[in-house]
């Protein structure tokens, strides 16, 4: 009989989907990507039957496919300011507990970092305290709640993917619900609560200038830390209603902003800090070094026969940045599907011919489109410059 899906010895991919539940988390915190495949020598691999090939290659798309997390310096000062945060806030006394808004542009990597995190942190409580795991206590532990909103959301919603998350019937009015989810967070010792995509917190509707509250509300009344992340949380009612926006710039990836100076704060506002995540930038050594940091560590991962070693790194980092807009998720798509690539037509390796003929997000795409026309038109200027110069040599000379 066939082995059910997934059931081939190797695990499905729980990242494929958002957890929602304690145990979906569970999952998360316990796998392991799939590590790197073993691969016989060139001449073994060449004169394996193709079913044997094949096979070897599936792993290794596999492998490809789910290529390295790097802890990126954006990454590792989140990580900091997060375990920070948690411990200050551990035994603080109930009311206005400091949260963490991370606010950045799509894909950027706000939704892998805050769970990289969370993630390494519940392992470390794992190792610290295993008597808080214990069998007997499966489940009834649950240090970090990851809850990613969906739009419109509203007070109810936000609750009840708090109680389906913590396993809390769900029947009943907002405010047994509320009481319900406050008293589960309590008994379930949860320290730290994720809000992913805080904007869809839409605050034109009245429900979204609800769930602000309720933000609020929960910030005042959970014995938690809370971190959200979203896109464009500057100008979110959240931060302030109405108040001006501060002007944006990406020359630094996690810039604390000065305040607004506005006056019309929300009660949000007060508790929770604010820090952009940008993408990378190629302005000055540290950053090119940075993005070169992450390239090297996606490269160094990659189980090609004839990759050339740190090519991609040495050679290619700033068509890299040029083709991902200096975007972590354009990059490690890039990469990615190169790979994939260069398994299928046998190249074995990364080249930059492989990487032109694969065709990125919309958005990358375009940006990369606006690079070259600006290239050629400082080429075309350039040899127009230099035609110039000879002709008025020349009839200078005559
Ligand atoms: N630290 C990282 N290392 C490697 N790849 C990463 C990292 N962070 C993000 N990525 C890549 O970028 C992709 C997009 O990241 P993510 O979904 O976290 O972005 P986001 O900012 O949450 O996007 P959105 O605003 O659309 O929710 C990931 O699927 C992954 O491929
Ligand atoms: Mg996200």
């Amino acid at each position: 009989m066939a082995p059910p899906p997934g059931d081939d010895g190797e695990c499905l991919h729980p990242g494929l989907a958002e957890p929602r539940t304690k145990e979906d988390w569970f999952t998360y915190v316990f796998y392991d990507p799939p590590s790197r495949p073993l691969l016989p020598p060139y001449e073994v691999y060449l004169a394996m039957d193709d079913a044997e090939r094949r096979r070897l290659n599936r792993t290794r798309n596999r492998y490809h496919s789910a290529l390295v997390l790097a802890w990126t310096p954006a990454v590792q000062h989140f990580e900091t300011e997060i375990t920070e945060l948690l411990a200050a806030n551990e035994m603080a006394p109930p009311g206005a507990r400091l949260g963490l808004l991370i606010d950045g542009p799509p894909t950027v990597g706000k939704s892998t970092l805050v769970k990289m995190i969370a993630r390494k942190f519940e392992q470390e409580l794992r190792e610290d305290f295993p008597e808080r795991f214990a069998p007997e206590r499966l489940g009834s532990y649950v240090p970090v709640v990851y809850i990613s909103l969906t739009d419109q959301v509203t007070p109810k919603q936000i609750s009840l993917a708090i109680a389906r998350y913590l396993n809390v019937p769900t029947s009943g009015t907002k405010d047994i619900i509320d009481d319900r989810v406050l008293t589960a967070l309590t008994a379930s010792g949860t320290q730290l609560i994720i809000f992913d995509d805080l904007h869809f917190l839409d605050c034109a509707h009245k429900e979204g200038r609800a769930s602000n509250d309720h933000i609020k509300f929960l910030a005042n009344h959970a014995p938690c830390t809370i971190v959200g992340t979203g896109v464009d949380l500057e100008n979110s009612p959240l931060l302030s209603e109405g108040g001006p926006a501060v002007p944006r710039r990406r020359s630094d990836r996690t810039r604390t902003p000065a305040p607004t100076g506005s006056d019309a704060r929300t009660q949000t506002a007060g508790r929770f800090s604010r820090q952009e995540l940008a993408p990378f930038t190629l302005d000055n050594d540290d950053s090119i070094l940075q993005w070169v940091g992450v390239i090297r560590s996606l490269e160094s991962s990659l189980a090609l026969y004839q990759h050339e070693k740190e090519s991609l790194t040495r050679r290619h980092w700033r068509y890299l940045h040029e083709r991902t807009d200096g975007s972590i998720a354009g990059l490690h798509a890039l990469i990615r599907r190169s790979a994939v690539r260069a398994v299928q037509q046998g190249t074995e390796a990364i080249t930059q011919e492989i990487m032109d003929s694969i065709v990125l997000s919309y958005a990358h795409e375009r940006a990369y489109a606006k690079v070259t026309e600006l290239k050629s038109r400082q080429t075309t200027r350039a040899a127009k410059q230099k035609q110039d110069g000879k002709r008025a040599a020349a009839d200078g000379s005559a």
